[in-house]
């Protein structure tokens, strides 16, 4: 059976470990060459070892150095003569904290990585994507870029932005044969919650936050992404793709479910 991405590039920033790692091995799997970044040399090398023999390439660089994602998408040009595919994975979340005490420093950290960066490797990537005149992007964005919620505002202000970013440039460069579009997860079980998971009273609270009553899998974001990266999906453009349970359209207590309880008394 054809592989669904063979002869694909794929590049997936902070490809290295959590999500991005997850990806980077299903998009291998399918065919493709993968190559990621990442700033953790350990995590670099782990990754080089993990999948050594396979078609990879692995850079331990910042997307938040402009010159750097300059380099990094001429590189992978030059080895493997184009590139098909860009997932916007890496993000970092900010220490949570009420607004009005948010440290400038953690804001600034957050919008050189989700914002900043990710604009400087989508520009490089697009770039490229534009003399070859084809490409896809996919952002990873988050459900909290869609309402507010205490703790995240750092976060949220970038990933909506990334919103923001994949409208306006699905309107610019899909003459181009380039598209864009974002997926706006909920909470995965495994990246960035992989500390919190460990103790299941933060697990329970995270699944009855939505009606499905569960976290999300890594398996369901690798999934999306595939199928937002295919052929199948290619009319997708522009749009932001939520996939969090139903938890952004959840209201935990209904009204009905109120004034049932209100006149039991
Ligand atoms: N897990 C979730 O529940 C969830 C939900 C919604 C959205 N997301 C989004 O999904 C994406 C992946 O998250 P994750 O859960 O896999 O997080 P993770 O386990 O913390 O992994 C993040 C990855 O990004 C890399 N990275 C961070 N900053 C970078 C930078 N400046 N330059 C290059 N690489 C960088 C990290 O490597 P280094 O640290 O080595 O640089 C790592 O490989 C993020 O954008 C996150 O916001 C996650």
């Amino acid at each position: 059976m054809a592989m669904k991405f063979e002869n694909k590039v794929v590049f997936i920033t902070g490809g290295t470990r959590g999500l991005g790692r997850a990806m980077a091995a299903a998009f291998l799997d399918e065919g493709a060459a993968v190559a990621v970044n990442g700033r953790n040399r350990d995590a670099a090398a782990k990754f080089e070892e993990e999948f050594k023999g396979r078609r990879i390439l692995v850079f331990n660089n910042d997307i938040a150095d402009y010159d750097a994602m300059e380099k990094t998408a001429s590189d992978v040009v030059d080895a493997w003569g184009k590139v098909d595919i860009l997932v916007n994975n890496a993000g970092i979340v900010n220490p949570l904290a009420p607004s009005e005490k948010i440290k400038k420093d953690d804001f600034d950290k957050v919008i050189d990585v989700n914002l900043k960066g990710t604009f400087y490797a989508t520009q490089a990537f697009g770039k490229k994507m534009i003399a070859q005149k084809s490409g896809r992007i996919i952002n990873m964005a988050s459900q909290v870029a869609l309402f507010g919620e205490k703790g995240f505002l750092p976060y949220a202000i970038s990933k909506s932005a990334l919103i923001a970013m994949a409208r306006g440039l699905s309107y610019e460069w899909s003459k181009y044969g380039v598209t864009i579009c974002t997926l706006a997860p909920g909470f995965i079980k495994g990246g960035m919650n992989e500390g919190l998971i460990k103790k299941e009273v933060f697990v329970d609270y995270l699944s009855g936050r939505n009606p499905i009553g569960r976290m999300g899998t890594v398996d369901e974001v690798v999934a999306t992404i595939l199928f937002l990266a295919s052929d199948m999906a290619q009319y997708i453009n522009g749009e932001t793709i939520v996939m969090d349970g139903g938890m952004s359209g959840y209201i935990q207590e209904g009204l009905l479910d109120f004034i049932g309880k209100a006149a039991k008394g």
